[in-house]
């Protein structure tokens, strides 16, 4: 991944971004988890950093960071929540462009779960904390930004979860259908409290993160 960039328009900018579907163990060989890719979020962090940022990729996927992202590796939705909590009172944007998983299993066993005759298994899942609502509640000077895949309503349910998340962005995109996921391109509209919605037209998810930061920038301005 080259970005040629000369505007440093983030230099001194500390920004923080999540990416991937973060993986939530059931035993030592299975685990849940979803269909990020992380391309999004890593498009973000190398966008960020070509701009200037001291960027911090905090991801469960694996792709190409440019030099000058700061990458930490994690697994689950607890360990990105950690990793998230202890870097926010030092950053100044917060982008959540994982996947993180909603539920996670209520116990890891630690043998591998064997089949015991002909019948099924019942898994009892329980809710991962919600990184992004945890932020908008704690954010002083921050910037913080998430995301909204959906697979129908999508302004609506966007818009309800700018709300209910007390974010200052939410950047919507369309699932499903081939769209969204593992993708090298996408299309996102862009929600902010009180102000008309921002689309941006299907483009190289690099591209598409320039923009959006572009946006950020100003919001911040
Ligand atoms: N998110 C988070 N922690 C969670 C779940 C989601 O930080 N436990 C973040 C995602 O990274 C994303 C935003 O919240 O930036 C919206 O995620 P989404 O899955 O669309 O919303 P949910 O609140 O999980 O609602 P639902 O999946 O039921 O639509
Ligand atoms: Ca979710």
């Amino acid at each position: 991944a080259q970005l040629a960039t000369t505007d440093q328009y983030l230099a001194h900018t500390r920004v923080v971004v999540t990416a991937g579907g973060t993986r939530e163990r059931l035993d030592p060989v299975r685990y849940l988890t979803n269909d990020s890719s992380g391309k999004m979020g890593t498009a973000l962090a190398n966008a960020a950093a070509a701009a200037g940022a001291e960027v911090t990729l905090v991801t469960a996927a694996h792709q190409v960071t440019l030099p000058g992202v700061t990458v930490v590796p994690v697994t689950t939705a607890k360990d990105m929540n950690t990793a998230v909590q202890a870097r926010f009172a030092e950053t100044d944007i917060v982008i959540m462009a994982a996947a993180v998983a909603d539920f996670r299993p209520s116990e890891t066993a630690n043998h591998k779960l064997k089949k015991t005759g002909d019948q099924g298994l019942a898994l009892n899942l329980v809710q991962n904390p919600d990184i992004l609502a945890t932020l908008g509640t704690q954010r002083t000077h921050q910037f913080v930004a998430g995301f909204a895949a959906e697979t129908d309503k999508l302004l609506v349910n966007a818009e309800a979860k700018l709300a209910r998340k007390h974010v200052d962005m939410l950047i919507a995109n369309q699932v499903g259908k081939g769209q969204g996921f593992n993708q090298d391109d996408n299309a996102v509209t862009l929600l902010q409290p009180g102000q008309p919605p921002v689309s941006l037209p299907r483009a190289a998810k690099l591209v598409l993160a320039q923009q959006i930061l572009r946006y950020i920038q100003e919001a911040r301005a």
